[in-house]
């Protein structure tokens, strides 16, 4: 008799080649235009990452828009460069940047210890350095025909701004009184110096912000509330709360009445997810400043007039989308010992996605590729597909295929046997507790929707 412990022993993720990997193997995640040999720090979302992606940002859409004091909007990456004028990131956004001479490598000089300690090159350890100088991180392009300094326009750093510029118009046209927030999601574009850790700095990212504007004053308690809000956003979707803390800021930006970050134990340690600051009233004070429009807020009923202060929830999508990865996945190994006493293990790998996070809902798979059992799966996937996002494989034996299934965190399996084709009914697997139900095929909509609200 061979012997197999009953606990599986589960091991977590150790470093982030093995997500690299699986979102290749997996079509989760491609390096960009791999087949010219990539472009540095862009990335490309693949069959199951774009459904994923977008599960990602319609569980934070839901959760801001939801809510009846939120609206969102859908901004221009291109904006007036007065914009980046006003908002300070012009003159301030910058990263103090050192070449080494030697060796040609480039770094940050505010965040490399050996230079920092010692004066010296993180690559090569040499100190035949250049000056250090402020380079702007934001990409430069031109509008229109000519390429001159009058057509200059920046690609956004940040989607904020285009919040503060919408203020009056989300306000009057949606009738908005404060407190209330605008929400959006959208690509941004910073030259990084340094990018790297796979998506989790790039220089083309996806950001989802809120600011939520409030009556001065009141803005610590507000501040408050959305700390606490961001963190049980994270646990209802499944991020193991000793993987997450908050870190307050040291040195607060020149906009900022408080800041704290949300920060997420990734392979590479402790770091930022997500940022939460007390902006005051500094934008709309500059946008008043430099477009000569006021911004004020007339509050009717206390016939008041004000500048509202800004609390402002920022978090990256692909960043959301990598922690997101990193909790989930799992390693369950089963060691087993033979009759001769030889030992193996068997590893399942399973990413224990949150099911509204997961790319796939359910699988189909029928047990065999004969017509008699592929053509009614393929119907039963299509009846599925009405209400999920389901995905269909006959190929390979049926534990191949509930591994293949674990490894992209597919919640539930559906097999379609020759008992089907008589009994109406077919068996369905569950990812985490691995238990199978024979449920009739006419109620498995019905079960499935149910089955994934009490994952
Ligand atoms: N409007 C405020 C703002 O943009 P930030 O802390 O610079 O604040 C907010 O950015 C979030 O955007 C970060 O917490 C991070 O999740 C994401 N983010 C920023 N730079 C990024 C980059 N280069 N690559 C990927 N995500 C980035």
């Amino acid at each position: 008799m061979s012997q197999t412990q009953n606990v599986p022993e589960i091991r977590r993720l150790k470093d982030l080649n093995t997500l690299v990997s699986l979102s290749k193997r997996r079509g989760f995640v491609f390096q960009s235009s791999e087949i010219y040999g990539g472009l540095g720090s862009c990335w490309d979302y693949g069959p199951l990452g774009s459904l994923m992606k977008l599960n990602v940002k319609r569980a934070w859409w839901n959760a801001m828009t939801r809510r009846s004091d939120i609206v969102g909007i859908d901004a221009a990456i291109l904006m007036h460069p007065t914009v980046w004028k006003a908002s300070g990131h012009v003159d301030g956004f910058s990263d103090p940047l050192v070449d080494c001479k030697d060796c040609k490598t480039r770094f940050r000089a505010d965040n490399t210890e050996s230079y920092l300690t010692k004066k010296q090159c993180p690559q090569c350890g040499g100190k035949n350095l250049s000056e250090e100088r402020n380079f702007n991180l934001m990409f430069k392009t031109h509008m229109g025909p000519l390429e001159d300094s009058g057509s200059v326009v920046y690609l956004r750093p940040e989607t904020a701004q285009g919040h503060f510029v919408n203020f009056q118009n989300c306000q009057q046209s949606s009738r908005l009184k404060i407190p209330f927030g605008i929400a959006a999601i959208g690509k941004s574009f910073r030259n990084e110096i340094t990018p790297g850790n796979f998506i989790f700095r790039t220089r083309e990212f996806e950001q989802m912000e809120m600011q939520y504007f409030v009556k001065p004053g009141t803005d610590d308690t507000y501040f408050k509330e959305w700390k606490e809000r961001r963190w049980k956003f994270y646990l209802k979707f499944g991020i193991r709360e000793e993987n997450l803390k908050f870190k307050d800021h040291d040195k607060l930006a020149h906009y900022a009445r408080a800041a704290v970050d949300v920060e997420y134990n990734f392979p590479m340690g402790y770091s930022e997810l997500e940022g939460i600051h007390n902006r005051s009233d500094f934008d709309l004070t500059q946008h008043a400043k430099f477009s000569g429009k006021n911004l004020e807020y007339f509050n009717e009923a206390e016939k008041e007039k004000y500048l509202p202060f800004v609390i402002e929830t920022a978090v990256g999508c692909d960043r959301l989308f990598l922690a997101f990865m990193c909790d989930a996945y799992r390693e369950e190994v089963t060691y087993m010992t033979d009759e001769a006493g030889k030992k193996s293990e068997d590893v399942r790998v399973v990413l224990g996605l949150h099911p509204e996070i997961a790319p796939y809902k359910v699988a189909v798979l029928p047990l065999s590729k004969k017509d008699e059992l592929s053509q009614p799966a393929m119907a039963l996937r299509d009846q599925l597909a009405e209400d999920f996002d389901v995905t269909y494989d006959e190929t390979a034996s049926i534990g191949k295929r509930y591994r293949r299934q674990d490894e992209v965190g597919t919640p539930f399996c559906v097999t379609y046997d020759f008992d089907s084709i008589n009994d109406g009914a077919v068996t369905v697997r569950h990812r985490d507790k691995m238990t199978q139900e024979r449920i009739k095929i006419k109620e498995l909509n019905q079960y499935i929707a149910i089955q994934l609200k009490q994952f």
